[in-house]
């Protein structure tokens, strides 16, 4: 990955999308239908072949890209199970690379969308749950390809566990905090910052000179 010429997100929002609460509204009140994909029903039960019957703490980390931060997290957190996932096999096949020889931690190449409903139908609940730098979709008329204005957000909810979003696009977690306080929960953005980048992305803008935001909260 290219490091230190990331530019700066541009967008035709200026604000919080104006049509948030009334989409987020509107997609809790249907819940998907749709079929699962055989790719990330496999990659699930992979999980929980993997897991086989851990009751210990599960972290999941949601577009993990080539798992970097699953590895970090791994040993951050020695006594939890942590599951990094992403549908790009370009990334989850570079995971490898990253891979720091941790043995609590797996990376599953899968769709999130999917794997999220089959985790909240198995009962799965994640102490934590990270979703570090997802796709940003700056253009306005893409509202609902970002996660808390998508059909997943009601999912993401169910989870449950301390979430934490990060972006290098204040407005996107600005937003994803008024998703969560549309279901209940008091949460704001905030700047971060840490002395170590925690994945490529992160390192990538912060070698750019662009600061991350996050929101943080704990779900019930
Ligand atoms: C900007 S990258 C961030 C990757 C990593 N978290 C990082 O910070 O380096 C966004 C990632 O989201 C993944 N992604 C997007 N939509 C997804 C989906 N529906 N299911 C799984 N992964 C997805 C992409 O493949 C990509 O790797």
């Amino acid at each position: 990955m290219s490091e230190g010429n990331s530019r700066g997100i541009t967008s035709n929002q200026t604000g919080p999308h104006n049509k948030l609460v009334e989409v987020v509204q509107r997609h809790l009140q249907h819940q998907s239908q749709k079929p699962f994909s055989e790719h990330t029903l496999e990659a699930f039960e992979a999980a929980q072949g993997w897991l086989n019957g851990f009751n210990g703490d599960l972290i999941l980390d949601s577009c993990c890209g080539v798992g970097e931060s699953t590895a970090n997290l791994a040993k951050l957190f020695p006594q939890a199970r942590i599951i990094g996932i992403d549908k790009s096999a370009l990334r989850t096949g570079k995971h490898e690379h990253y891979d720091q020889g941790t043995e609590n931690h797996l990376v599953l190449r899968a769709d999130v969308i999917d794997f999220w409903r089959l985790a909240k139908q198995a009962g799965w609940k994640p102490v934590r749950h990270y979703l570090l730098y997802p796709n940003p979709y700056p253009k306005s008329a893409h509202l609902q390809r970002r996660w808390h204005a998508s059909p997943s957000f009601a999912d993401i909810v169910g989870l449950g566990g301390r979430i934490e979003v990060r972006s290098n696009w204040r407005i996107y977690i600005e937003e994803f905090a008024q998703a969560l306080q549309v279901v209940g929960y008091t949460c704001q953005a905030e700047s971060y910052q840490a002395d170590t980048p925690m994945t490529p992305f992160e390192r990538k803008y912060w070698n750019s000179g662009q600061q991350s935001w996050r929101v943080v909260t704990q779900l019930a």
